[in-house]
């Protein structure tokens, strides 16, 4: 329920809060002024300086309250400056006069409750230097609050209380993320290394502290990103019907529980703080698992920590049809300690598989592999063949592409399913995505310059989930900015996390198209850059500095041939469904589709013409849509960037120029 809004008095004026809120935001939005020290609009109340006491009346009762931390009632009246409440912070702001002459914050607060010498109050404890921890506690509770830590606490009682680390120890859990030094009023904590020797750390930190108080509150609300890293979508992924199992076929499965975020998190985790991948990152999703056995390869029988599972790990195993988190977890091992890609295995491998089942390969080409979907033990092996560069493995680690070409120049199978069924574009194998019922996601993995990754576009969410890009234009416009966006800070080295994973509360105030770009964290990148340039950034220059960078690659995918329109196709996998079972699996929503969209009567129609009717359409679909995007990217029609685009954007080398279109 609501909070619901009553009316107080604070000195004769009526003023109306929300019941239960804090007294002193009462007091801040009359235009109230009150001293304070221990108290941080960011942080909750400590009530430790006493300076913020206010007097009250309620129910004929009066007394003495701090303001910080105490809960408004109706019809409480209150008196900011009354005769007790003036002689009590005098003496206080004495006190703190004396033991800290010099620090300019207390010098401030004493200057307003009407003192200039503390001297009263001198002792062998008072302390000259300017930049004292004056023991405001804002440092321990930016610690415990943001980053849920508690590297810094107070240790000590009445007047030896001091502020220390454990056992007065460096604490190797401290992620270097600075929001103590960044709260703390009088320059105790300092940040000594400011590693690239930023212009503005001030501003840095300022939005750093920004996404660390969201993390610490939305996070855990949101997308869970502290507690199970990226896996916090394996579940979302399959109820969205977009977490690839078996080649792409389905985007669920029955079985997903056995490997979702729960069981990942009960069972396996056992590195769940902040771990400092990006040191000073408050959101920390990197996990791992300790003391794992493993149960095939090289280390057999070893304990062993695997960096991960991620979503991708998880999802490039339900493609393979398997729902067993070991496998998971011994598959995430060996992909890492032998180099290998988890996404361009899973996939690759799940390819292969359904190959395998449709008869286009056997065991005679697969050295006795039951390569059959769900055959975990034997794609364990596959990939150790891979790494020694033995048996079927051999041909396996040529990726997709090679394997395609090759069963279709030896006449396997029928060659239009090996081009439909085998998820690659550019030669590099698609992500863990389910991209059929996405037009957006489509085009977005296919039209990246570097191949079906998502550090261009992933608009999967934005098209079919938020439904924040419904038009085509939209979708179009999306396919403009995003790429952009991503390749910046991509070319930045920064991570993408922090930008979309979790958004502000309020995002949603935004029409859909601007809330999908997350305006305010957009401005968290622009203002990092601002701090650690000192050069002003905003939308259009980001564009401007993003599309040379992004034009030059596409010329360079020109040069290298895999530039133009035909090799931005996807695969028919990636638009619609290939099979009758695949078909028949979601009938119900392909045939909807056939109505609605298309006027057909499916009830009329056999499963091959239904089946039919709905490629050509989707296939038109997807040429319309990279019409679209090239369009607005200042490309021809075959994809390539035009010398007019070079010049506009000011990289109209005779290199370039040699390769792009008139
Ligand atoms: S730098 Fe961050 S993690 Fe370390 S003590 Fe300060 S607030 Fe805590
Ligand atoms: S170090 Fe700074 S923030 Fe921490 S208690 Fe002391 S004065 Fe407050
Ligand atoms: S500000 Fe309220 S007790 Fe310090």
């Amino acid at each position: 329920m609501a909070p619901r809004k009553i009316d107080i008095t604070i000195n004769d004026q009526k003023v109306t809060v929300l019941e239960d809120s804090y007294l002193i935001k009462a007091i801040i939005g009359a235009g109230i002024a009150l001293p304070t020290l221990c108290h941080h609009k960011d942080l909750t109340p400590n009530g430790t300086c006493r300076l913020c006491m206010c007097e009250i009346e309620l129910k004929g009762r009066r007394r003495l309250v701090t303001a910080c931390n105490y809960p408004v009632r109706e019809e409480m009246t209150v008196w900011t400056k009354s005769e007790r409440v003036v002689k009590h912070r005098k003496v206080l702001a004495e006190m703190y006069l004396g033991r800290w002459p010099n620090v300019p914050v207390i010098q401030d607060v004493a200057r307003r409750c009407g003192v200039t010498d503390g001297s009263a109050f001198a002792s062998d404890l008072t302390d000259p230097n300017p930049k004292a921890c004056i023991l405001c506690g804002h440092c321990v509770k930016a610690c415990e609050e943001f980053i849920q830590e508690r590297i810094l606490d107070f240790a000590g009682r009445g007047i030896l209380r001091h502020l220390t680390m454990p056992f007065g120890e460096t604490d190797p859990h401290c992620i270097g993320c600075t929001s103590c030094a960044f709260v703390c009023p009088t320059g105790a904590i300092q940040v000594v290394e400011e590693l690239n020797h930023p212009v503005d750390v001030r501003l840095i930190q300022r939005h750093g502290m920004k996404v660390n108080a969201e993390m610490a509150t939305l996070d855990k609300v949101q997308c869970r990103m502290r507690e199970v890293g990226t896996a916090n979508i394996v579940e979302v992924m399959d109820k969205y019907d977009l977490l690839p199992v078996m080649n792409y076929k389905f985007g669920s499965h029955p079985e997903t529980y056995k490997v979702d975020s729960k069981v990942l998190k009960e069972r396996y985790f056992t590195q769940n703080s902040p771990d400092g991948c990006w040191f000073g990152c408050s959101m920390s999703c990197a996990k791992a698992v300790d003391g794992y056995e493993l149960r095939t390869g090289p280390y057999k029988g070893q304990r062993v920590t695997v960096d991960g599972p991620e979503y991708e790990t998880v999802g490039a195993c339900t493609n393979m049809g398997c729902f067993d988190p070991d496998f998971i977890v011994e598959f995430n091992f060996y992909c890492d300690t032998y180099g290998i890609d988890v996404i361009s295995a899973g996939t690759g491998i799940a390819f292969v598989m359904e190959c395998f089942e449709a008869g286009v390969i056997t065991k005679a080409d697969t050295g006795g592999l039951d390569l059959s979907f769900g055959a975990c033990d034997s794609v364990l092996e596959l990939l150790h063949q891979m790494s020694r560069g033995e048996g079927f493995g051999v041909e396996c680690g040529q990726g997709i592409r090679w394997l395609k070409e090759k069963w279709i120049r030896e006449g396997r199978g029928d060659a239009q399913f090996i081009r439909d069924v085998g998820m690659e574009v550019k030669g590099l194998e698609f992500s863990e995505y389910v991209s059929k019922e996405s037009l957006a996601q489509q085009a977005g993995y296919s039209m990246a310059v570097k191949g079906p990754q998502h550090d261009e576009a992933w608009l999967i969410f934005m098209d079919m989930v938020n439904n924040q890009i419904p038009s085509f234009e939209d979708k179009a416009e999306a396919l403009y900015y995003f790429p952009l966006w991503r390749t910046w800070f991509g070319l930045h080295g920064l991570c993408k996390i922090v930008w979309n994973d979790v958004a502000p509360a309020d995002n949603k105030k935004y029409p859909p198209q601007q809330a999908a770009k997350i305006p305010e964290h957009v401005d968290n990148y622009f203002k990092f850059y601002e701090g650690m340039t000192g050069e002003k950034l905003d939308e259009e220059k980001m564009l401007a500095q993003s599309a040379r960078v992004h034009n030059l690659q596409r010329l360079m995918s020109v040069m290298f041939g895999f530039g133009r329109r035909e090799d931005d196709v996807p695969p028919y996998r990636a638009i619609g469904p290939v099979t009758a079972e695949e078909y028949l699996s979601r009938a119900e929503r392909y045939d909807g589709q056939l109505k609605s969209v298309l006027g057909l009567d499916p009830e009329k129609m056999t499963l091959d013409e239904k089946r039919a009717a709905l490629r050509t359409h989707r296939e038109a679909q997807y040429q319309k849509v990279m019409d679209a995007a090239y369009a607005r990217r200042g490309w021809t029609p075959d994809g390539v960037p035009t010398k007019a685009r070079l010049r506009e954007l000011g990289i109209d080398l005779p290199e370039l120029l040699a390769l792009a279109a008139d």
